[in-house]
């Protein structure tokens, strides 16, 4: 019976590119999706960017730029490592798209109307300067578990701890530095516990997830009534605004799966049919391929609201440990923490896709990238064991073709076919370890057969030409029926094998009857062998790159009249006083004289060079017609004259002889 399959992998954050552990979800995802095409069912592999929240914007501003400039050119070049390591999506999509703004607008109609949400007052840091709620990553501060400094308000990056904003110890807005005050904002929440019942059956008796899964979600989180789950944000926040509450945002983590769906929309309004006919039909099997890490957004949150609004659930969710190299945490100074494209500049895609194949087994374990065993496992099973059927064989018939009938095999062929079903449990199984090694089987029975039948030997005697024939018919059949079954994880050399012998690759059943009477083209060179030293020279640390000069990091701005300039209103002064300001960490409080008894009062951000001592008596240039600003300690009126960046700004001065008062023309 044709299956109906909407596979999809993680949203990858567009804050980042892809690396070797992203590569892990998508290189399974991707073996999975291939192995149900080539077993003829009906497949929809759908992913997306992940764009919004404030990672994403304060990696936009950073460099100087809008988050939309940002995750454009982020989602080609996610597209462009996706694409060079053969992940077959049907689409990609990105979560800021019109198509995810409509399905979460309808997702969130449902919500309320099934009374799933509620209205709360819930104190949150609030910048007092800016007169603006922080979001998470706008404070920071020591981490209240292990006291690291200057860690987000979300997560510590030292010791990986997750807490609430409000449990930062001495906690810092990232705009003003000021100490943020706790105020009450009105957030939506979306309520769980009705669904408990649900999400219970669904994670401990519907067989969707591993075993594991459902006993840590039954330990973890449905053995107690189900938390609310604060699903706003305060602006400023990129993302999109809930529709009734202006100023609010919907949390990252709610749009962000409801992009699954807005993918599957936008791919049918391409490729025809209906988004429902994939997530309102009973029929239809949706499968989710994610990290551990993001089990809980995935088995009770997404669930919860899949449910709510009408959706099915989800027939399997897989989950997946991480990746580690060399027995280690991935690491940016130790070299291994290693981008796709930086992959790519040392070693072959479909390497890395036989390996991870190897190594991944149906549960959750972490999964080690080991060079050496990467290096061995590529040149012996893939070169040495399988490859090389085809190079001892196919060059001695290429006149020929294969035997128009297919040879005595003394059950050869047969025995590979009636694996086939077990291969194919296994990848329906998602143990991919499995399946690869009962193909390396078939492959040391095919390489024992070559030994014996030695077809090098019987080229030299003009009266063995048939039992050549014979002899590489069989060598070459055993090589398609073993790349068949390779097929979802070497998409490119299953094409070159097809290439060879004329054969399509692209179903399953193919791997059960023998192939005769047909040519057999030139064999071309198919898959070369690693050298160990790439391995490691790609895991060595690249040195870090000479800082781009200032004038590339700020360009000149655009062209302005002298009228334009003349505008503001440039003066000398001298300081006349200097203090720290009580309670700011950047700003000096300094009285400028401007001749006579014109002084005046401005707050400088300049702490982290200069101390007030060294400046009483300097001349500085300043800003005088700058509207005055009222800010937490006082009135600063204008501004003094300053280049650089935060913790290293200089101030500019006149040179001797210039006096208070004057102006700069
Ligand atoms: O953890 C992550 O990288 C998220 N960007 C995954 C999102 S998956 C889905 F829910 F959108
Ligand atoms: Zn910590």
């Amino acid at each position: 019976m044709t299956r109906q399959i909407l596979v999809t992998s993680a949203l990858p954050y567009a804050n980042g590119h892809i690396h070797l552990g992203h590569l892990v979800e998508y290189i399974q995802t991707d073996i999975f999706v291939r192995f149900q095409r080539l077993r003829g069912h009906k497949v929809a592999y759908m992913c997306a960017d992940d764009t919004h929240g404030t990672a994403i914007m304060i990696r936009a501003e950073k460099e100087g730029r809008q988050p939309e400039q940002l995750i454009a050119e982020m989602s080609d070049a996610h597209q462009r490592d996706f694409a060079a390591f053969d992940i077959s999506f049907d689409h990609y999509g990105s979560t800021n798209s019109e198509a995810n703004r409509n399905v979460a607008h309808s997702i969130w109609a449902k919500l309320k109307e099934r009374g799933l949400v509620a209205q709360r007052a819930v104190p949150r840091l609030f910048d007092e300067q800016k007169e603006m709620f922080l979001a998470d990553r706008f404070v920071k501060g020591m981490c209240p578990k292990c006291r690291a400094p200057d860690q987000y308000g979300d997560a510590c990056e030292a010791c990986g701890a997750t807490y609430p904003a409000t449990e930062l110890i001495d906690p810092r807005s990232i705009f003003t530095d000021s100490k943020p005050v706790l105020k009450d904002s009105q957030q939506s929440f979306v309520t769980l516990a009705p669904l408990q019942q649900t999400l219970t059956a669904w994670t401990q008796d519907s067989g969707a997830l591993q075993e594991e899964v459902a006993n840590y979600l039954k330990g973890h989180f449905l053995d107690k009534p189900l938390q609310d789950w604060d699903v706003s944000r305060p602006a400023p926040y990129f993302g999109f605004e809930i529709p009734d509450q202006p100023g609010n945002y919907w949390y990252v983590w709610f749009d962000a799966p409801i992009g699954y769906i807005a993918s599957t929309v936008e791919w049918c309004a391409k490729a025809g049919g209906d988004a429902d006919d994939w997530w309102r039909n009973e029929d239809a099997e949706v499968v989710h391929f994610l990290g551990k890490d993001i089990t809980y957004f995935h088995t009770l949150f997404w669930p919860a609201m899949l449910h709510a609004a009408g959706y099915c659930l989800p027939k399997r969710v897989h989950i997946h440990g991480f990746l580690k190299v060399n027995g280690e945490k991935m690491s940016k100074s130790r070299g291994t923490f290693v981008n796709a494209s930086r992959y790519l500049d040392f070693l072959e895609p479909g390497w890395l896709r036989y390996y991870y194949a190897s190594k991944l087994g149906p549960k959750i374990d972490d999964l080690d990238f080991q060079s050496e065993e990467f290096v061995g496992k590529v040149n012996s099973d893939l070169v040495g064991r399988v490859v090389n059927l085809a190079s001892r064989s196919a060059k001695f018939v290429q006149d020929v073709g294969l035997s128009e009938t297919y040879p005595e095999d003394s059950g050869l062929f047969r025995r590979g076919a009636e694996a086939g079903e077990a291969i194919a449990a296994a990848y329906e199984a998602c143990d991919f370890r499995e399946a690869m090694r009962r193909v390396m089987t078939l492959a040391d029975d095919a390489n024992e057969f070559v030994e014996r039948a030695a077809p090098w030997k019987l080229r030299k005697d003009p009266d063995k030409a048939a039992e050549l024939q014979d002899c590489c018919t069989v060598v070459l059949n055993l090589f398609h029926q073993i790349m068949i079954y390779l097929t979802p994880v070497l998409p490119e050399l299953s094409a070159k094998a097809g290439a060879l012998l004329g054969s399509d690759m692209d179903q399953w059943s193919a791997s059960q009857e023998p192939l005769s009477g047909r040519e057999v083209r030139k064999f071309t060179h198919m898959m070369a062998r690693v050298e160990a030293a790439k391995v490691e020279e790609m895991f060595t640390p690249e040195a870090p790159e000479p800082t781009s000069p200032t004038i590339d990091k700020e360009p000149l701005a655009d062209e302005i009249t002298i009228d334009d300039f003349l505008r503001v209103d440039l003066r000398v002064a001298e300081v006349l006083e200097a203090s720290h300001v009580d309670g700011a960490d950047k700003l000096l409080q300094l009285t400028l004289g401007l001749g006579g008894d014109v002084r005046r009062n401005v707050f400088a951000g300049i702490k982290s060079v200069y101390e007030p001592a060294q400046l009483v008596g300097k001349m500085v240039l300043y800003v005088a017609n700058l509207k005055p600003r009222k800010m937490k300690f006082g009135v600063s009126e204008g501004m003094v004259a300053a280049a650089g960046t935060d913790g290293e700004i200089y101030l500019m001065s006149p040179d001797i002889g210039a006096k208070p008062g004057q102006r700069l023309h």
